[in-house]
C-alpha cells in the first residue's frame, strides 16, 4: 500500500488511537505487532529518540525498517533528534509514512517539511509544551500534520499537560481541513476526552495502553471515551 494510502487511511473516521511503540514489549516485537493489528489499531506511532534532542536513546532505522517488514499499518514516526534534516530521506526509505520533525531542532522547518513530501510521505511538524502555535504558523501550510506535545519528549509515563488542549483548539482554526491534529503524551481514559472535544484526530498512547493486561480492551476504551467526548472513564 503506498504512503498517501495510508495517510488516506487515518484521515478517513477520526479519531484514531495510535499506540506509540515505546513501552512495548521488545522482546516480542512482533508478536506485539499482532497483538496490536487485532485490537484493530490503523497506524504504529515510532518514538524515535537520539540522547541529544532529548535525554533519553530509543531506536532508529532499522527499527523502522523492520516494522515495515512486518506490518502493513501506517508508520507515523516521530523524530525526537538533532538534525532531523540528515535523515529525512533515510526514515522515508526505511518505510515511514508519516514523518515529523520537532520545531525546536530547526531553525526553520519549511525546507525540511517540504523535502518530506518530496520524498512521498506525510511531513508532521511537532511543538513542545513550552512552543507557541504562533511560532510555526508560517509552516502550517506545508504540513500534513501537526503535533502538540502534552509532555515534554523524551520518555512515557509522563503526565498530561493542559496546555496542548488550547493549542489543540488554537490549530484547528488555522490548519486545513486535509492536516492532520495530534496529541501525544500522557493521553489516557482520563484526558483523551478532552483532547477528542478540541479537535485532536490522531491520539498517541503509549502507557495507557502497554501497561494494560489487554491492549484491546484499553484501546477500545480510549477510542471510545475519544469519539464521544462527554462519556465519562469506566472506573
Ligand atoms: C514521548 C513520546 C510519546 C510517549 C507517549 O517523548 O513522544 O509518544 O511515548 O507515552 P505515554 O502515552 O505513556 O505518555
Ligand atoms: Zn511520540
Amino acid at each position: 500500500m503506498s504512503c498517501t494510502q495510508h495517510l488516506h487511511d487515518l484521515r478517513v473516521a477520526p479519531p484514531v488511537v495510535l499506540p506509540s511503540l515505546l513501552l512495548c514489549d521488545f522482546g516480542n516485537l512482533e508478536r506485539e505487532v499482532r497483538q496490536l493489528e487485532a485490537a484493530g489499531v490503523r497506524g504504529l506511532h515510532l518514538d524515535v529518540m537520539d540522547g541529544h534532542f532529548v535525554p533519553n536513546m530509543t531506536y532508529g532505522l532499522t527499527m523502522v525498517s523492520t516494522l515495515r517488514g512486518i506490518t502493513d499499518l501506517p508508520l507515523d514516526v516521530h523524530l525526537m533528534i538533532s538534525n532531523p534534516g540528515e535523515y529525512l530521506k533515510k526514515y522515508v526509505d526505511a518505510g515511514a509514512d508519516l514523518l515529523t520533525i520537532h520545531a525546536e531542532a530547526v531553525d526553520d522547518p519549511r525546507p525540511l517539511l517540504e523535502e518530506i513530501r518530496s520524498l512521498g510521505a506525510g511531513a508532521g511538524l511537532a511543538i513542545n509544551p513550552p512552543t507557541s502555535v504562533a511560532s510555526i504558523e508560517a509552516a502550517l501550510p506545508l504540513c500534513d500534520l501537526v503535533l502538540a506535545m502534552s509532555v515534554m519528549p523524551g520518555f512515557g509515563g509522563q503526565a498530561f499537560d493542559d496546555v496542548a488542549l488550547e493549542k489543540l483548539r488554537d490549530l484547528r482554526t488555522k490548519i486545513s481541513a486535509e492536516t492532520l491534529l495530534e496529541v501525544d503524551g500522557g493521553v489516557n481514559t482520563s484526558t483523551i476526552a478532552a483532547c477528542g472535544l478540541a479537535g485532536a484526530q490522531l491520539l498517541v498512547v503509549g502507557s495507557a495502553i502497554f501497561r494494560e493486561p489487554n491492549y484491546a480492551q484499553a484501546i477500545n476504551q480510549l477510542t471510545q471515551l475519544a469519539s464521544s467526548p462527554n462519556s465519562e472513564p469506566n472506573p
